[in-house]
């Protein structure tokens, strides 16, 4: 079961999510979506860093989210997306409705179960599920070190790829998709993308505090990153895709 306060972590964060968390490869939607289908759902949308991927896509893109903050951003920036307020565990979206479902870096927190019953039933029968998580590069050990400072329990095990398992209730794994890419981001910026994660965002003050200044060192120690200002930061985005069984 996920927890409650991470994943609500998100509630009262918008601009600032929008501003500093990376986006993701076109590549990735292309992987989920190979040819334009009539529906697809964005699901744990946020502020639409993924969806706007899916505008030439389909149709009807319809994007759906629990904070209202997030889909404040999304709605300013994809006025033509059909954003509603919701859960992955209970889908505002009637039944078999949707050809494709997406979730970009959310499936971890929701109900694993509960979540593919309902996704199962907005699908068609033999529609997709595309899963996909932005993941540092084991090989970047700067940014490693900032994710076990920011991740302390999960240390080098990727909490994120253990949800998406071979087999979810009610579909089969068609396909892995690892790409591969580069991210050209001041320090500033960098930085500032560690305070909308979810273990800082629900760290007490002077955890936040340690934690925002342990990631600074890093970055004023590393041989890579020691005196500039602006970094190369090499990016992962793992996709899944699936079939309604
Ligand atoms: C890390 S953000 C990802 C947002 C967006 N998909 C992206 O890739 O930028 C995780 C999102 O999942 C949402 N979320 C958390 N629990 C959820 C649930 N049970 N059902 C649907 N969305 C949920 C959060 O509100 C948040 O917007």
């Amino acid at each position: 079961m996920p927890d409650t306060a991470l994943a609500r972590s998100f509630e009262n964060i918008g601009d600032d999510y929008d501003r500093y968390r990376p986006g993701f490869p076109a590549s990735a939607a292309s992987v989920i979506l190979p040819r334009a289908v009539p529906a697809v759902l964005d699901l744990g949308a946020g502020t639409g860093k993924f969806t706007e991927l899916l505008l030439d896509r389909a149709r009807r893109v319809v994007a759906v989210e629990p904070s209202e903050r997030m889909l404040q951003v999304l709605r300013a920036k994809l006025p033509v997306v059909e954003s509603l307020i919701g859960t992955a565990e209970l889908i505002p979206v009637a039944d078999a409705s949707m050809d494709v479902v997406t979730v970009a870096q959310a499936f971890h927190w929701f109900d694993r179960d509960t979540a593919c019953a309902e996704i199962g039933r907005v699908l068609v029968p033999g529609g997709t599920l595309g899963l996909l998580w932005n993941h540092s590069d084991p090989l970047c050990g700067w940014d490693r070190a900032a994710h076990r400072i920011a991740h302390p329990a999960v240390h080098e095990q990727d909490s994120t790829t253990d949800s998406a398992d071979s087999a979810l209730p009610g579909f089969d794994l068609w396909g892995h998709d690892e790409l591969r890419w580069r991210e050209r981001v001041s320090r500033e910026h960098y930085l500032r993308r560690w305070s909308t994660v979810s273990s800082v965002l629900v760290a007490d003050d002077a955890t936040r505090s340690r934690m925002l200044r342990a990631i600074e060192d890093v970055l004023d120690d590393h041989p890579e990153t020691r005196g500039r200002t602006e970094l190369e930061l090499p990016q992962i985005t793992d996709v899944y895709v699936y079939r309604r069984r």
